[in-house]
């Protein structure tokens, strides 16, 4: 949520930072901006999407600027105008600053600075007062940018320039900041997707670490003393971050589900023997002490939960629940020594899931993160982390993740019931034979592609769209539901296939389509019924039904690969394009859908 991006190096600053600006826009698309660095600071911003900006900069020859900045935002405090576009500056305009957060005592934090003009509606516009105040005091830059952050409260990632200063200061506080090492060249980005082309040497700040980068690379401060700066080598692909020919992003990431799967996968489990092997630090003495798993997350991860629930409760025999992770309290009367804690969030960097970790620690439960973000924040904050390896997903919408959530979490369920003895080497087998099907059977689905298309043209003007599922059914009906409501903007619903008659039903008509999960692993014979009670009342039934089942009472028939208990799974591809082509039909802006950003870093 809102993306930041800082260049100090040999090359004009200015298309380095709009091209990372374009690579994290997915963060927030309200407002975007940069500012350039000699011996003053210009500030070029617009309302609107990074594109709008482009028409407000300089011509190339009048940007040879080697130092900058830029942002791009989702609106917190303050609608999307240009005024409250960052960066932000001070009164005399000389120091600049882009913010990633919220800044919770800004109120009071204005009013001790007295008679200053401010010009926009933000939280941030005190930070550039707050350090020139410092400076006009004498303060050095890198002393005044430290004294001004250690007066801010709340969750922020700044990046500041200041006029006749060749450096850039960077400070982060619950909000990511990453360091690109390049040659002769270092990037900072709230996340590598910024600089993924240029270079895959990176550092992450630690909360409350200082990164003063000038021409000679970067010094990081703790505590106010320099740091021996530690890299790491990112993994991902360098077009990993690119649309490699689709013509979004969220259409590249569904095709991408098969090789995404593969690498979840890969390495982790043995098929014969029926074991896995996941390199956790949680010893097997506590997995075997654990009475209670809690899942936490939000949106699709929450969904993504729901699902590895079902299976973590048949195969472990543990008791799991899955809470939406900004309504979480650890409380019931359960013992923190004998739940864990697994927060799954795509990002790591979700206020809400980090905010309900936290209320788990406080309780002294023990936490486990699955995620797709290496360095990310919630990997700092608990006990274990487990990586889903699903590469950087652009595209607003969860797609790929949320496969590679469910897989991930499966190979945990299996790994668990095999240190707690619940389930023997054959069964686990089964289990794992399911799991590792998954990609070739999505890859199926994928060589369906026109079909669907065809499928979604012709019922994407529907008045409303249920999903409907039982057991595994359900989760991904909620999710095909989110997907299609979050970028076709149509009313979708996924209910338990048994609750429609307990209310829903009443909303169904002639013009309604109902998609149904009929795979194995979905209870799909005691759905039939609820299939005919909508058809009674003249709905549309589009099934996905396991290959060779009879389906001639669907009205539209997909077919799913027999793979066991993992089909409700595979169907969520066909779910994943529905949503796709009626969106593309209606011509929404699928990657980036609006009032919606990719990390929801605000409570
Ligand atoms: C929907 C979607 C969101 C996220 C949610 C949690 O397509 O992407 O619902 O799943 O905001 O995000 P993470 O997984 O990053 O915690």
């Amino acid at each position: 949520m809102c993306g930041i991006v800082g260049y100090v190096g040999e090359d004009a600053a200015l298309p380095v930072l709009m091209d990372g600006l374009s690579n994290l826009e997915y963060r927030g698309y309200d407002s975007a901006g940069v500012a350039l660095v000699d011996d003053d600071v210009s500030v070029y911003k617009r309302s609107g999407e990074v594109d709008a900006l482009r028409s407000a900069l300089p011509a190339a020859e009048n940007a040879p600027q080697t130092i900058g900045i830029g942002h791009t935002r989702w609106s917190t405090h303050g609608p999307p105008t240009d005024a409250n576009a960052h960066p932000h500056t001070d009164e005399s305009g000389r120091v600049a600053v882009v913010h990633n957060g919220i800044i919770e005592n800004f109120e009071t934090l204005r009013e001790e600075l007295g008679d200053r003009t401010f010009t926009s509606d933000t939280d941030t516009e005190v930070i550039p007062h707050l350090i020139a105040a410092e400076l006009d005091g004498g303060a050095t830059p890198q002393a005044a940018v430290q004294t001004a952050a250690d007066r801010l409260a709340g969750s922020f990632a700044i990046v500041v320039a200041i006029a006749g200063v060749d450096e850039l200061f960077a400070i982060r506080r619950d909000s990511p900041l990453v360091v690109g090492h390049g040659d002769g060249e270092t990037y900072l980005a709230s996340d590598v997707t910024a600089f993924l082309e240029e270079t895959r040497e990176v550092t992450y700040l630690e909360d409350d670490d200082m990164a003063v980068v000038g021409d000679d690379g970067v010094t990081i401060y703790r505590d106010g003393e320099p740091i021996i700066v530690e890299t790491e080598q990112l993994e991902w692909e360098a077009d990993a971050a690119e649309k490699g020919g689709f013509d979004h992003y969220m259409l590249k990431e569904i095709h991408e589900q098969p090789r995404a799967l593969r690498q979840t996968l890969s390495g982790r489990f043995d098929i014969d023997a029926g074991t896995v092997d996941l390199d956790l630090d949680l010893e097997e003495a506590y997995l075997n002490s654990v009475e209670e798993i809690q899942i936490i997350a939000c949106g699709t991860s929450n969904y993504a939960g729901r699902y590895a629930a079902e299976l973590l409760e048949s195969v472990t025999e543990v008791r799991t629940s899955v809470e939406v992770a900004s309504e979480y309290e650890f409380d019931g009367g359960r013992d923190p020594w004998r739940t864990l804690v697994v927060a799954v969030t795509q990002s790591g960097e979700t206020a809400d899931t980090l905010s309900a970790v936290r209320k788990a620690k406080q309780a002294g439960a023990r936490t486990l993160a699955v995620t797709n973000t290496l360095g990310s924040t919630v990997t700092r904050e608990v006990d274990d982390s487990l990586f889903i390896r699903a590469g950087p997903e652009i595209g607003v919408a969860a797609t790929k993740t949320f496969a590679s959530q469910v897989a991930t979490l499966s190979l945990f369920a299996v790994y668990l019931g095999r240190v707690r003895g619940s389930v023997s080497s054959a069964e686990a087998t089964t289990v794992l034979e399911s799991i590792r099907a998954l990609p070739g059977a999505v890859q199926q689905i994928l060589d369906d592609e026109d079909y669907i298309r065809e499928v979604a043209e012709e019922h994407g003007d529907s008045n409303a769209f249920f999903f409907i599922g039982r057991r595994f059914g359900h989760p991904v009906s909620l999710e095909g539901a989110l997907k299609l409501k979050e970028i076709s903007y149509d009313h979708a619903e996924g209910f338990p296939a048994g609750e429609l008659k307990h209310g829903p039903l009443a909303l169904v008509t002639p013009e309604t389509t109902v998609l149904a999960v009929v795979t194995e692993g979905s209870n799909a014979d005691e759905t039939l019924n609820n299939i005919k009670e909508v058809q009674a009342r003249g709905a549309t039934v589009i099934g996905a039904a396991s290959a060779g089942d009879s389906t001639e009472y669907l009205d539209v028939q997909f077919s799913v690969p027999d793979i066991g208990l993992l089909e409700p799974l595979v169907t969520n591809v066909y779910w994943q394009l529905f949503a796709y082509y009626v969106a593309k039909s209606k011509g929404r802006n699928i990657d980036k859908p609006r009032n919606l950003a990719k990390s929801v870093t605000v409570e």
